[in-house]
């Protein structure tokens, strides 16, 4: 067991981190292409009371209530599954589609691939910015970023892309982004745009269930509630629908905060104290040594 936990094998996470908007493009060439309209370089899409929705046709939307939820994407599966990563998908896949028309209309002789390539360069670029720019100094910190050259100072351009680098993370990386499953409220408000709250829903039961989108105006009033409603705090207590109903209707009872720990322990990641050991930190001879590191409210508990 000592081997596997140490193993180099166990520690990369070769999935995309979905930077470069391989969630709206696809993963593979394959997939691009059948996402495409063919014409006026944009995604294929359908419109429904005026508003653009990718194609539909998938059959992953298992918790879609018939009749009236009927709509599922077919695109990239992950597309359907949290509320969240559909929100992101389905704004940048709308982004696209305008950025296309824009270009079409500035630019009338270019033809169908360049003007998918470059609106696609200009979102990627975008989202890009929202990520590094604006979600990461508000998470980790400007100051942060900055000294460790993820940003640099006065939005300048940067030309530091390494082609050797392989698109890959460590899988600490994607374990410790587990935890930001505190920040997530179990209730999401929906909103009118001027701010009025008209509704409130499950999180978790609006996985697998982009049909309840298209209706009851929810895109509309939970785009709005994105921007409007606080995230939960940054503490270590998870709200009882997100800890508990994580899969909502598919899964009655979960614990999705010991799961987070066990998978930690399946991909064989080194245990707390080896990590102390390596930030130079003092490292626990026994368990109550723990205490003194842990917050003030769980060792009272425990103790
Ligand atoms: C509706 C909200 C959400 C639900 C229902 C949800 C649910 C889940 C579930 C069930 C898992 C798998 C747990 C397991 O392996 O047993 C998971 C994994 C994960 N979640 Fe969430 N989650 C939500 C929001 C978030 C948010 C807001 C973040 C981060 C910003 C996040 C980051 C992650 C990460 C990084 C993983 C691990 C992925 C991997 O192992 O490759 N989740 N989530």
């Amino acid at each position: 067991m000592e081997d596997l936990a140490y193993s180099p094998h166990a520690l990369i996470n070769t999935a995309p981190p979905m930077l470069e908007l391989s969630n709206v493009y696809g993963i593979e060439e394959v997939h691009a292409l059948r996402y495409r309209e063919g014409k006026g370089g944009r995604l294929s899409s359908e419109r429904i009371r005026g508003k653009e929705w990718p194609t539909n046709g998938s059959s992953v939307c298992v918790n879609n209530e018939s009749p009236n939820e009927n709509r599922c994407h077919s695109t990239e599966a992950g597309a359907n599954a949290l509320l969240g990563i559909n929100l992101i998908f389905l704004w940048l896949f709308r982004n696209h589609n305008y950025l296309a028309d824009k270009l079409h209309e500035l630019n009338p002789c270019w033809g169908d691939d360049k003007l998918y390539q470059v609106a696609r360069d200009i979102n990627i670029a975008m989202y890009q910015h929202i990520v590094y720019h604006e979600l990461m100094p508000a998470v980790i910190g400007q100051k942060y970023l900055e000294k460790n050259k993820v940003i640099f100072p006065g939005h300048v351009h940067v030309d530091d892309y390494d082609e050797d680098l392989e698109p890959r993370l460590a899988q600490e990386y994607v374990l410790a982004t587990r935890w930001f499953h505190v920040l997530q409220e179990g209730r999401i408000n929906l909103y009118d745009k001027h701010g009025k709250m008209f509704n409130q829903l499950s999180v978790v039961d609006l996985s697998l269930r982009t049909g309840a989108l298209t209706i009851n105006n929810t895109i509309e009033g939970a785009t709005q509630g994105a921007f409007r409603q606080a995230c939960a705090s940054t503490d270590y207590v998870i709200d009882p629908e997100m800890g508990e109903r994580s899969l909502g209707r598919l899964q009655f009872v979960s614990d999705v905060m010991a799961a987070d720990i066990m998978k930690t322990r399946d991909v064989g990641l080194p245990p707390y104290n080896r990590y102390r050991e390596l930030c130079k930190l003092p490292v626990a001879e026994h368990f109550h040594d723990l205490y003194q590191w842990m917050p003030k409210e769980v060792r009272l508990q425990d103790n």
